[in-house]
């Protein structure tokens, strides 16, 4: 049996699908045991209902606090026996406590190279800042914004007029390979965390 990983989304859902599809095709030695959405109209949901995998949907707003959101969501990544939890568009910071119940098996992605650029937005910073190179990371999740150990990153070059949207849609056609490529680089390798760096032996 492959790894049993959970997916968080709130949105589109173009990360989820990348992420099982390199699955379905074995680039990627794991499946998606259940799909969690905090948001009832994402269109990840339904991406995942079409492809009839186990799916649930849990509205924050509809809870008293984070506490209760989070207990919710980990029961139900509990009981579906995930294994690594995967964030593809999740729009929810993580409290400490839920970080701690999958240590360093959580990750994240990021459109732009990290530390540059953190938080919402990123590709947008990018062009406003100037930058000639950006792109997109793959990380761990810790309890800072966009700030765990780095596992793959993928440079897209700017271009002269580069505006907000056209650097994104190049961006994410990166992000749907440095996902899958993360994902299987740490399920398959040995590797541990020595500082803030993941090292591989
Ligand atoms: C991506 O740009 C990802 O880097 C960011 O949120 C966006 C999610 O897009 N964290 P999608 O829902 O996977 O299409």
């Amino acid at each position: 049996m492959t790894t049993k990983i959970g997916i968080l989304l709130s949105g589109r859902g173009s990360n989820f699908l990348a992420l099982h599809g390199a699955m379905e095709r074995g680039d990627v030695p794991a499946h998606i045991a259940l799909v969690v959405s905090n948001v009832a109209e994402a269109a990840g949901l339904e991406k995942a209902r079409a492809l009839r995998l186990p799916t649930v949907c849990i509205p924050h707003r509809l809870e008293p606090s984070r506490e209760a959101h989070e207990a919710k969501v980990l029961e139900a990544l509990r009981h579906a026996g995930v294994e690594w939890v995967c964030l593809a568009g999740y729009m929810r910071l993580l409290s400490a406590s839920f970080i701690a119940e999958y240590p360093q098996r959580i990750l994240n992605i990021h459109p732009a190279l990290l530390p540059s650029f953190p938080g919402l937005e990123g590709q947008a910073q990018a062009v406003e800042y100037g930058v000639k190179v950006s792109g997109c990371t793959v990380h761990l999740v810790d309890e800072g914004l966009d700030s765990g150990s780095i596992i793959v990153q993928h440079v897209v070059p700017l271009r002269d007029g580069d505006t907000a949207e056209s650097l994104s849609a190049r961006i994410l056609a990166e992000e749907h390979k440095a996902y899958p490529e993360a994902l299987n680089l740490l399920l398959t390798q040995r590797w541990n965390i020595v500082g803030r760096r993941v090292v591989y032996s």
